[in-house]
């Protein structure tokens, strides 16, 4: 069935691309000088990750690098979101830097432009040195000069060339996940550890910022959020109340401060207890004028009221249990959850610009027959570009969609099971095939 929309329908200078992250596709873990960074660590630590898969070797796109950006140009893809692996560029988190690893990113963003693709850059994408979380990482608020220097780093080398900058990949989530929940890098659990981790990298995306304003000539600078539309069980007054609790949780705590709305207190009363590492100046400091946010969505979240679960006092009700339909990572299928997001953000004064920098899914893809017929997935992105394109429609502020994700990658926690990529990878020879939805997806941006 034809798609109901055409690529002109989004107008002509809207961006497309394709996002991917350093350490779930380079390997070459420690290859020309690499440090280690807390994914490597906490990766080869036995049970943390499903199957005890590793990211060593990943997509190895730091040996595939050309054949890959070949790839994206054969699939008519003009914009490249990629992150830089802090350790492969300083290896000691601060100090020396690794003429090798820089030398690979050269390679990388020049491929980029002699195909007449654009590169958009992410700071950090989570794999955190190593050596800096033995000093408590995120924790520790010296990562304020840690990050600075990172960043100034970057901005020197690179920004010659890259004018797309994006500081940080969703704060909620590698500080949730790595530092209350425990199930991500660098594996800490518990309020003492989220809280300052939460604020010292609220503090880092306005730092990171200004550097890239300061250092690198016209460049567009932004940063990435993880957000769900937030639902709650139903309209009695305490869910409704645990998903305003939720929703400032996850969609709203590393946004407002720096466009100077300060943490939602009110709505959640939890954040508090930041009090103690905020210094006076802090809250002024969070403040920066992004030229665009990259907002990132996969699905919407339904909330009921629990005493049980501390300091939000709300449960995710999960998505199998509601009887809907679910991607390979138990996430509802609801594409109305992205129209609604982009409508959310829309409402703060002073984002000049949103782009959607991340949406995607994982299906049980089967090679057969030399081809991967993932029809799920296709079906998937039209349905989320057609909300894309209803938002737009609507006059909202909506400049760009990336998907996620170019090749099959290393999943995180979940390892290489989830597939979430347009192109199949066999992680045994490297081989790799455009998916049917990657064949689309080229089509699409071909017309
Ligand atoms: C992250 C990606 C991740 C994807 C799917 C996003 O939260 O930025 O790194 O692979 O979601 O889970």
């Amino acid at each position: 069935m034809p798609e109901p929309f055409a690529k002109s329908d989004f107008g002509p200078h809207f961006v497309w691309g394709i996002s991917t992250a350093s350490f779930q596709t380079e390997g070459a873990h420690d290859k020309d000088g690499k440090g280690h960074s807390i994914w490597d660590v906490f990766s080869t630590q036995k049970g943390a990750i499903a199957n005890n898969h590793t990211a060593k070797i990943a997509c190895d796109f730091y040996h595939k690098y050309q054949e890959d950006i070949r790839l994206l140009k054969a699939m008519n893809i003009p914009h490249f979101r990629f992150s830089l692996s802090w350790s492969r560029i300083l290896p000691q988190g601060t100090g020396k830097i690794n003429k090798r690893g820089v030398s690979f990113y050269n390679k990388v963003i020049d491929c980029c432009l002699q195909h007449g693709i654009t590169p958009w850059v992410t700071l950090y994408h989570w794999d955190l040195p190593h050596t800096l979380q033995l000093k408590g990482g995120w924790t520790n608020r010296e990562i304020l000069e840690w990050f600075g220097q990172y960043a100034e780093v970057c901005a020197t080398l690179f920004g010659d060339r890259v004018k797309h900058w994006m500081v940080m990949n969703e704060p909620m989530v590698f500080t949730g996940a790595g530092y209350f929940l425990g199930v991500h890098a660098p594996g800490k659990k518990g309020m003492r550890h989220f809280l300052p981790a939460v604020h010292h990298a609220q503090l880092c995306q306005a730092i990171g910022g200004r550097i890239l304003r300061n250092s690198v000539a016209g460049a567009s600078i932004g940063t990435t959020y993880s957000c769900s539309f937030i639902e709650p069980k139903n309209t009695s007054k305490r869910h409704k109340k645990a998903a305003l609790r939720v929703d400032a949780l996850l969609n709203r705590m590393f946004l407002e401060p720096v466009l100077g709305l300060g943490y939602p207190i009110e709505d959640l009363p939890v954040l508090n207890r930041l009090q103690p590492y905020i210094q006076p100046t802090d809250m002024r400091d969070s403040c920066f004028d992004f030229d665009f946010i990259g907002i990132q969505n996969y699905t919407r979240e339904i909330v009921r009221h629990s005493c049980l679960v501390p300091y939000v006092g709300a449960r995710l009700i999960p998505a199998p249990q509601r009887g809907v339909a679910t991607t390979l990572m138990d996430w509802e299928v609801f594409p109305p959850s992205i129209y609604e997001m982009i409508k959310k953000y829309n409402g703060y004064k002073n984002i000049p610009r949103i782009l959607i920098t991340e949406n995607g899914s994982a299906f049980p893809d089967k090679v057969q027959q030399g081809r991967v017929e993932d029809a799920a997935r296709t079906a998937y992105l039209q349905d989320h570009l057609a909300q894309v394109l209803r938002a737009k429609q609507e006059g909202l502020s909506v400049h760009g969609y990336f998907v996620w994700t170019f090749t099959d990658n290393f999943e995180w926690a979940e390892g290489y099971h989830p597939r979430f990529g347009l192109v199949h990878v066999d992680f045994d020879t490297q081989k790799r095939i455009i998916k049917r939805s990657g064949q689309w997806y080229a089509s699409f941006l071909g017309q």
